[in-house]
């Protein structure tokens, strides 16, 4: 990929788009990406081994590396929990609308194919603020025909415009359940921007019923001296690493799913224990939990 681009999509005037049978309709407008600093998305990007990060993001992502050897695995690791969270969510919990905020850039087992291949029904928002993804958006409208998708560019911490976009509104049932999708995003964000408030903001406009579903980053097992390698490697793309504690926090008020906060390897694993990162390797917690009746 060169390292100035303009997008090749047709994001329409408010920057979201909805999957048409006749894309070549849309309005195409170019969209200039600053490819000078690393992004977190082009960044996990190169390392699960996508196309489409430029040399900031090499840059960035092998100084991680360098730190912490593990943290392609990781991404890996957490990609492949997406794809296990979607599909108990559609096969077991019967999860039919997902909210997919923090979509990164297309990769295999993207919300939709995962779920549309076990209920082509399944309609999904995703949501991203990194324009790069918008680029790339046509690849995540790919809906079944029965089944729809859109995507929005929005940022998480303007989290109320989020549920009441027409994208949103006008994709999803919000009467009915929804799973809301926070992977490996949540650690994007500051304390000191209240990702609490965030993910409780979100999950009251959803109704009883509706799932939510996180992995996060955690140094809960990293010792203190790898910690402070990998914080002067990450330049751009600031994370807010959180304790289990912290992470379990998110689900406040919500039935975790068993296993419960789990490394992000051993959540509901469909490998061999041996082929499983270490909690320390994943360096991550994951979980998803179930919105009860309210009680207030
Ligand atoms: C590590 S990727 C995770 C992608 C995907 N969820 C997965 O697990 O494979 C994190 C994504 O979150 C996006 N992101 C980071 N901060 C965000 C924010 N405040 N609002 C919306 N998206 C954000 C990044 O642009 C990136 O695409």
């Amino acid at each position: 990929m060169n390292d100035t681009v303009d997008s090749d999509t047709r994001p329409s005037s408010h920057g979201e788009h909805v999957s048409t049978d006749d894309d070549a309709q849309l309005p195409v407008k170019p969209y200039r990406l600053d490819t000078t600093v690393a992004h977190p998305a082009r960044r996990y990007n190169y390392w699960i081994g996508g196309k489409d990060h430029f040399a900031a993001d090499r840059e960035s992502g092998e100084a991680i590396l360098a730190a912490f050897p593990a943290a392609r695995a990781a991404a890996l690791e957490n990609r492949a929990f997406l794809r296990r969270a979607v599909t108990y969510l559609t096969a077991e919990a019967g999860v039919r609308q997902f909210l997919d905020i923090g979509t990164g850039i297309p990769a295999p087992d993207n919300t939709h194919e995962v779920a549309q291949a076990i209920a082509p029904e399944s309609r999904v928002v995703y949501v991203d603020n990194d324009p790069i993804v918008l680029t790339h958006a046509r690849a995540l409208l790919s809906s079944s025909p029965q089944g729809a998708t859109a995507y929005l560019e929005e940022d998480l911490h303007d989290f109320p415009k989020i549920l009441e976009h027409p994208e949103v509104t006008g994709t999803l049932d919000l009467t009915q359940p929804v799973a809301l999708l926070l992977v490996a995003v949540l650690h994007f964000v500051h304390d000191e921007d209240d990702p609490y408030e965030m993910v409780a903001g979100l999950l009251d406009g959803l109704p009883v019923g509706s799932y939510l579903a996180v992995s996060h980053a955690t140094t809960d097992h990293t010792p203190p001296r790898v910690q402070a390698k990998v914080r002067a490697a990450i330049k751009h793309g600031k994370m807010y690493p959180r304790t289990r504690g912290g992470i379990t926090r998110f689900f406040d008020g919500l039935t975790l799913v068993e296993p419960g906060v789990v490394s992000v390897a051993d959540w509901r694993p469909d490998g061999e224990p041996e082929q499983r990162l270490s909690p320390l390797d994943a360096s991550a917690w994951a979980a998803i939990g179930r919105l009860n009746p309210r009680t207030d």
